[in-house]
């Protein structure tokens, strides 16, 4: 385990019950400040503030198009190879701007990984190269060291019982379930402290969708995890926060468990009976 350092594993379990969103006391990961995002001149982001507590799973819901994915994409500075998206506002990662100058952006962006809603391994490499492509970019050759870390990382994406005997396997062989799980382990392999993702589990039977729940409940032990989904079932099942978006606004953000409870705005009421989406 030298090279997969094990973080600390103690989880903050006192959530005030009487506030809705992370309160002052809480150790924030990630904040995003008065967050505008637009395509031309067209906003679908407009004014968010969400702050983001560490070892927690906030979950963004609402509909088709209100801009969860766009949101998302800004806490690892994604719109950067975007044309016409154009960010305007704050997003601190441990309490340093992630869009300033003086700040080194791959190193920031690095603490965040992300995962996406179609699995996407490389297609013509094997299990063991997938997870390794990244670190073997950036020029880590020690067999020992890559072979630990895929052996650590696979694990934490429990996907390694599954795979161990057969990490030479192109990953494309792997279900759609394995190549999510795998795509989780290639995310972890490059140490983010933060993971982004976005429906992750949309393009898979509720099996393997059950087992990738079950990694994220496990994951939010190590890592701070925003997470897109269409499955408000999902959300509640995984999350510690949620956000409820729509039109390119933040309308609600407090605990999970409120939101869906008890939601102070009609929108957000109407939106978790299902009565659009
Ligand atoms: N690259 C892009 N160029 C222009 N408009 C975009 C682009 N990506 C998304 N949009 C628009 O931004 C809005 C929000 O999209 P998106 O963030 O993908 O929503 P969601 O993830 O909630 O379904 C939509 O109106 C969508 O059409
Ligand atoms: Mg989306």
């Amino acid at each position: 385990m030298t090279a997969m350092a094990t973080k600390s594993n103690t989880i903050e379990t006192q959530i005030s019950s009487s506030e809705n969103i992370p309160t002052v006391e809480d150790k924030f990961k990630m904040i995003a400040e008065n967050v505008t995002i637009s395509y031309g001149d067209k906003p679908a982001v407009k004014d968010v503030t969400m702050k983001f507590k560490e070892k927690s799973v906030t979950a963004l819901i609402g509909p088709s198009g209100c801009g969860k994915t766009t949101f998302l994409r800004c806490l690892n500075r994604m719109h950067d190879m975007t044309k016409n998206a154009k960010v305007k506002g704050k997003v601190m990662i441990d309490g340093i701007d992630l869009y300033s100058k003086e700040i080194d952006p791959i190193y920031h962006r690095r603490k965040v990984g992300m995962v996406f809603q179609k699995p996407n391994p490389f297609p013509t490499m094997s299990i063991f190269d997938n997870v390794t492509a990244g670190l073997r970019l950036n020029g880590v050759r020690d067999k020992k060291v890559l072979n630990e870390i895929v052996e650590d990382t696979l694990k934490m994406a429990y996907l390694w019982d599954e795979v161990k005997d057969d990490l030479k396997k192109p990953a494309v062989e792997l279900s759609g379930g394995q190549q999510q799980r795998l795509c989780i382990a290639r995310a972890l392999a490059i140490q983010p402290e933060v993971l982004l993702m976005d429906e992750p589990a949309s393009a898979l039977d509720p099996i393997a969708t059950q087992k990738i729940e079950e990694t994220i409940t496990e994951l939010k032990k190590e890592f701070t995890i925003i997470i897109v989904t269409h499955n408000m079932q999902q959300a509640v099942r995984v999350s510690d926060y949620t956000g409820f978006m729509y039109l390119g606004d933040l309308v609600e953000f407090r605990e999970t468990k409120k939101l869906f409870t008890d939601p102070k705005n009609e929108l957000t009421a109407k939106y978790v009976q299902g009565q659009f989406g």
